[in-house]
C-alpha cells in the first residue's frame, strides 16, 4: 500500500545504491518539487548533495528568504546560493515581448546554474544531477529516460557536454498530492508544501510591460496582500492559482486620498484547474475580493484600480503572458 513512509524508504535505498560514495547536486526553484526531490536525496546521502538556489530576482515577496531560510532550517541540506538578480534586470531591462522575456529568463537561468555548478564540480567532482521530474512530466515528453529536457528553464537541461551529470530523478513515478504528502513526511515548511504553481520567469512574466524593481516592488505588494487575504479566508485550497498581474503601460485616473491620481491598474486572476491545461475563474466571495482590493488600493502607493478577469481557459491562458 500506499504510504509517504513506505515511498521514502524505497527511494532511500535506490538512492544510496545508485549514488555510492559520488557527489551530487539539485537546483531549487522555490517550487515544491525540486523541493521535495532535493529533501529526499539528502535523507539518502546527506551530506553528498549540494543545492544551488538562482535568485534571479522574480519571485514573490518572502520566497528567496524560505528557501534560504526556512528550507535550510528544515533539512540541513547545504545550499549554495547565486545572486543574480542584477545581471537579470539588466537583459530584462525595456523587453516587452514574453516570449523575449522567457528566452533571456531561460539563457540567464542555464549560465548562472551552469556557473555555479562549474565552481562546486571543482571543488567536489560532481557526478549526479536531482531533477524534480513528475509522472506528468515524463507522460508529456513521451517517456524517455536518460535526458535532461527543458519543460521550464527550471528543468535544467542544455548544459555543455564537459559538465554532464547523471539524472536523479525520486519522483517520477508520483503525482503532485503523493509530492506534497511527502514532502509534509519530510517535515518541509506548509507554506513551501502546498505553495501554489509558479511560472519558472516569474513575476517578469505577471508584469504586463517592461520589467524593472520599481514595478516589481508594487507587484510584489500586490500580490502579498492577495495571497494574505486569500489565506485569511481559508480558500488557498480552493485555488489551483491567483496571479496578480501588473498593467505597467496603462494608466488610469483615480481619486485617492487628497487629490486625483494616474495610476496603475492590477488585474486579480484567481483560477480553479485540474492541470492547468483548461481552467475556469474562480467565484471568489465578493468580500474577498473587495478586501482584497481595497487593501491594495490603499496599502500600494500607485494602483489606483483593481480589476477582477473572468475569463476561463480557453479562450484565456492562466497567465497573461
Ligand atoms: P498558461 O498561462 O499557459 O499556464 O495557461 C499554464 C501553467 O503553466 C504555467 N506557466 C509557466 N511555467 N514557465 C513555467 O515554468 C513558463 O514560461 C510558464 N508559462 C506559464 C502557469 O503558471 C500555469 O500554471
Amino acid at each position: 500500500t500506499w504510504t509517504p513512509g513506505n515511498i521514502i524508504d524505497d527511494q532511500v535505498a535506490a538512492i544510496r545504491e545508485q549514488v555510492g560514495d559520488k557527489q551530487v547536486i539539485c537546483g531549487l526553484s522555490g517550487g515544491v518539487d525540486s523541493a521535495v526531490a532535493a529533501a529526499l536525496v539528502h535523507k539518502a546521502i546527506g551530506d553528498q548533495l549540494t543545492c544551488v538556489f538562482v535568485d534571479h530576482g522574480l519571485l514573490r515577496a518572502g520566497e528567496a528568504e524560505q528557501v534560504e531560510k526556512d528550507y535550510v532550517a528544515a533539512t540541513g541540506i547545504r545550499l549554495k546560493v547565486v545572486d543574480a538578480a542584477d545581471t537579470f534586470l539588466g537583459h530584462l531591462a525595456g523587453v516587452t515581448d514574453p516570449e523575449q522575456k522567457r528566452k533571456i529568463i531561460g539563457r540567464e537561468f542555464i549560465r548562472a546554474f551552469e556557473g555555479a555548478a562549474r565552481e562546486l564540480d571543482a571543488e567536489r567532482h560532481i557526478e549526479f544531477l536531482v531533477q524534480g521530474t513528475l509522472y506528468p512530466d515524463v507522460v508529456e515528453s513521451g517517456g524517455g529516460t536518460g535526458t535532461a529536457n527543458i519543460k521550464s528553464h527550471h528543468n535544467v537541461g542544455g548544459l555543455p557536454d564537459d559538465l554532464q551529470f547523471a539524472l536523479i530523478e525520486p519522483l517520477r513515478t508520483l503525482f503532485k498530492d503523493e509530492v506534497r504528502a511527502l514532502g509534509s513526511a519530510l517535515g518541509l515548511p506548509d507554506e513551501m508544501v502546498h505553495r501554489h504553481p509558479f511560472p519558472g520567469p516569474g513575476l517578469a512574466i505577471r508584469i504586463i510591460g517592461a520589467v524593472d524593481r520599481e514595478r516589481l516592488d508594487l507587484l510584489r505588494a500586490a500580490d502579498l496582500i492577495a495571497r494574505e487575504e486569500l489565506t485569511a479566508a481559508g480558500l488557498d485550497r480552493d485555488v489551483w492559482q491567483f496571479p496578480v498581474v501588473l498593467l505597467a503601460d496603462v494608466r488610469s485616473v483615480g481619486v485617492q486620498g487628497d487629490g486625483r491620481t494616474y495610476g496603475h491598474p492590477v488585474v486579480l486572476r484567481p483560477v480553479s484547474s485540474e492541470d492547468a491545461m483548461t481552467a475556469d475563474w474562480s467565484r471568489l466571495p465578493y468580500d474577498v475580493i473587495a478586501k482584497i482590493s481595497t487593501r491594495i488600493t490603499n496599502e500600494v502607493r500607485e494602483v489606483n484600480r483593481v480589476v477582477l478577469d473572468v475569463t476561463s481557459k480557453p479562450p484565456g491562458t492562466i497567465e497573461w503572458e
